[in-house]
């Protein structure tokens, strides 16, 4: 197998989480992600190993793509507050979000990029999170889910944490990030 890609250098500092919970299918496409801070912002990226890309689906989340989860006050509720956001990019860089009952009031704080490599893709998004201050220390809920898409089905889903499959429509199985200077 290839070897995978290292980071672009602004993230190498910034550690690694996979994605290895299953919650449709045993295999298919997964990330390797890690997230970075600045002022009201987290950024993250994801490098996906996919071969066989996929945006024909009608359905954003059968398509070939990675979504963030941030739950910026780390409620661990059931359901999504208002600033909860399911932000999904997907592998020629079309965004998505769902999750409170007015998602366009999160989706705006969604911007992201996407780039096809050999053997899958890159994702850079910055989320832009106004309801809390983020500083050394702060406590986000957060999970990955990469879409893995072939032909117009999604044949697999993986996440960092969230095992039960309804991270879209739950916040208390993500995991936790903490911010560090
Ligand atoms: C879930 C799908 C869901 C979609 C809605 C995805 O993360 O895996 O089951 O329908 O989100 O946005
Ligand atoms: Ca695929």
């Amino acid at each position: 197998a290839r070897p995978p890609p290292p980071p672009p250098p602004a993230w190498a500092p910034a550690p690694e989480i996979r994605t290895a919970t299953w919650i449709q299918g045993t295999s298919g496409a997964t990330a390797r992600a890690r997230a970075l801070w600045s002022g009201d912002t987290l950024y993250l990226l994801a490098q996906v190993a996919d071969p066989t890309l996929s945006e024909q689906s009608a359905n954003p989340w059968e398509q070939d793509s990675v979504e963030f989860f941030v739950d910026p006050g780390n409620g661990k509720t059931r359901g999504y507050g208002d600033d909860d956001g399911q932000y999904r990019i997907s592998f020629s860089g079309k965004t998505s979000a769902g999750g409170p009952l007015d998602p366009a009031a999160i989706a705006g704080n969604l911007t992201a990029a996407a780039k096809v490599v050999p053997g899958g893709y890159v994702v850079e998004a910055a989320v832009r999170l106004p309801t809390v201050t983020l500083r050394d220390g702060t406590l986000l809920g957060f999970d990955v889910q990469v879409n893995d898409a072939t032909g117009a089905a999604r044949t697999g889903a993986v996440t960092w944490n969230d095992a039960t499959g309804r991270g879209y429509r739950d916040t208390n199985h993500w995991g936790v990030l903490q911010l560090r200077h």
